[in-house]
C-alpha cells in the first residue's frame, strides 16, 4: 500500500456520491442513455461556456468520435496530415491512424510540457497539416492564443484533447475553448469521475448532430427534430419505422449510461472546490521543486487557473529521474512515467507510422519526466512527504 497513491478514491466526495448512486440505481427503471445524460450534457456545456456538449463512454471514445465525425462531414479525408502533441495518451493518436489519416508529432517544450507556436511554425514548413489535435498536458498549456491564430490563418482545424486539463484557464479562458471542439475524460484518476466517461464540447451545431450519430450506430434517434427532418429529407426516408433503422453514416456504439449522466451531475457540483484544493497542493509542492537544483520548474505564469490531477516532475537528467523515482517509491509515493513519454517511441507508433520526427523536447520529457498524484483531499502528512522528497531531502 502506498502512502501517496496515484488514485486515492473513485469520486470527489466519495461517501456522499456512493450513497446517492446506490439510491439512484435502486430507484431507476431503465439505465441506458436517457434524461440524466442530457442533463449532464447541459450542465457541462454551461460550466465549460460552450453551446453544446455530447457525452461518451470514455475520453478515448470522444477522441475517436470527433475524428470520425469530421471525416463523415468531409472536413477531414484519408491521407490528411493531422498534427498532434508528441507527449500525449495513446488514444489521442491511435484514432488518427485507425481512420486512415497520417499522424505528425509536434515537439513539446520542457518549460510547459506542451506544443508552442514556434514548433507549429517549424512543423508547417514541411507538413501541410489539415488539423491539429493538440493535447493540453496535465493542466498545463502552451501559448494557445498564438496557436489558434496560426491555425486560423492557415485554415487548420484546431481540436483540443483536454482530457487532462479540465478547469485550467489561460488568461481567463478555459482550456478546451480555443478550437472547433475539445474532448474530456471522466476516468477515475481524472479531475472528476463517472468511473468511465468522456465528453466533447463545441459551438458547432452541425458537428454536434454528427457526433450524436457517430455515438450511436450511425442512426438519427438522438438528434433534434429539425436535424432528423433534414437528414431524412436528404436521404428520402419517408416513414418513422424506416427512419428508426436507417444508418446514415459511419458510427459505433460509444454511448454512456444513465449512471454516467447521474454521476457527472453529482461530480460537477464538487469540481470548482476540488480544483482550488488541487491548485493549492501544486503550489505548495512547486515551492519545494523550485528550491531543488535537481528539478525543473514548469512555466505557468500565463495560466490564471491551474487544474491538474497529477504533479509532473521533470528532472534535469535521466540519472536524476532514476534517483528521484527510487526516492519517491521508497518514501511510499506511487509514480509513473510522464503520461506516455514521446508517443513516437511506443511500439504501436513504429508499427504503423513509417516516419518519426526527431523531437528533442519530447525525448527529454520521455527520459527525465515522472508524475505522482494530486488529490483534493491530501492530508498534511501526504503533502509533507512530497515536499520533503521533491525538496531534495530524504
Ligand atoms: C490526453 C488524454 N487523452 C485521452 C485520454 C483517454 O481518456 P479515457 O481514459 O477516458 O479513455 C486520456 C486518459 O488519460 C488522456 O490523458
Amino acid at each position: 500500500m502506498y502512502k501517496v497513491p496515484l488514485v486515492k478514491n473513485t469520486f470527489l466526495q466519495e461517501e456522499e456520491t456512493k450513497k446517492a448512486l446506490s439510491k439512484f440505481v435502486l430507484d431507476a427503471r431503465i439505465l441506458s442513455m436517457g434524461a440524466e445524460c442530457c442533463k449532464f450534457e447541459e450542465s457541462f456545456a454551461a460550466y465549460q461556456g460552450r453551446n453544446r456538449a455530447v457525452l461518451f463512454n470514455s475520453g478515448g471514445s470522444a477522441n475517436l468520435a470527433l475524428l470520425q465525425a469530421l471525416k463523415n462531414m468531409g472536413k477531414l479525408k484519408d491521407e490528411d496530415l493531422i498534427g498532434f502533441s508528441a507527449v500525449t495518451w495513446s488514444t489521442n493518436t491511435m484514432p488518427i491512424i485507425q481512420l486512415g489519416m497520417v499522424p505528425v508529432a509536434l515537439d513539446c517544450s520542457r518549460e510547459t510540457l506542451n506544443v508552442e507556436p514556434e514548433e507549429l511554425e517549424r512543423c508547417l514548413k514541411d507538413h501541410p497539416l489539415k488539423a491539429l489535435f493538440i493535447t493540453n498536458a496535465l493542466g498545463f498549456a502552451g501559448d494557445l492564443d498564438a496557436i489558434r491564430d496560426i491555425c486560423r490563418e492557415r485554415g487548420i482545424i484546431l481540436l483540443e484533447d483536454n482530457c487532462e486539463s479540465l478547469g485550467s484557464e489561460l488568461k481567463g479562458t478555459k482550456l478546451g475553448n480555443f478550437g472547433l471542439a475539445s474532448t474530456f475524460s471522466f476516468f477515475v484518476s481524472h479531475h472528476m469521475s463517472t468511473i468511465e466517461g468522456g465528453m466533447i464540447c463545441t459551438d458547432d451545431l452541425e458537428l454536434t448532430a454528427m457526433l450524436k450519430l457517430v455515438r450511436a450506430n450511425g442512426w438519427d434517434r438522438n438528434l433534434e427534430e429539425e436535424e432528423k427532418n433534414t437528414i431524412r429529407a436528404k436521404y428520402r426516408v419517408q416513414s418513422e419505422l424506416d427512419a428508426k433503422y436507417t444508418f446514415y453514416d459511419l458510427g459505433y456504439n460509444l454511448r454512456p449510461t444513465e449512471i454516467t449522466g447521474f454521476l457527472g451531475q453529482q461530480q460537477l457540483a464538487h469540481l470548482p472546490g476540488s480544483i482550488l484544493k488541487r491548485q493549492d497542493n501544486y503550489l505548495r509542492v512547486e515551492r519545494a521543486i523550485k528550491s531543488n537544483p535537481d528539478l525543473l520548474t514548469l512555466k505557468r505564469d500565463h495560466l490564471t487557473v491551474l487544474s491538474n490531477f497529477a504533479i509532473p516532475i521533470l528532472c534535469k537528467t535521466p540519472e536524476l529521474r532514476g534517483k528521484y523515482g527510487e526516492k519517491l517509491e521508497r518514501g511510499g509515493v506511487e509514480i509513473r512515467p510522464l503520461i506516455a513519454g514521446n508517443i513516437q517511441r511506443q511500439p504501436f507508433y513504429g508499427k504503423y507510422v513509417p516516419k518519426s520526427r526527431e523531437l528533442k523536447g519530447a525525448d527529454f520529457i520521455h527520459r527525465c519526466g515522472l508524475y505522482c498524484g494530486n488529490h483534493p483531499d491530501y492530508r498534511q502528512e501526504e503533502l509533507s512527504i512530497l515536499e520533503d522528497i521533491l525538496g531534495g531531502g530524504k
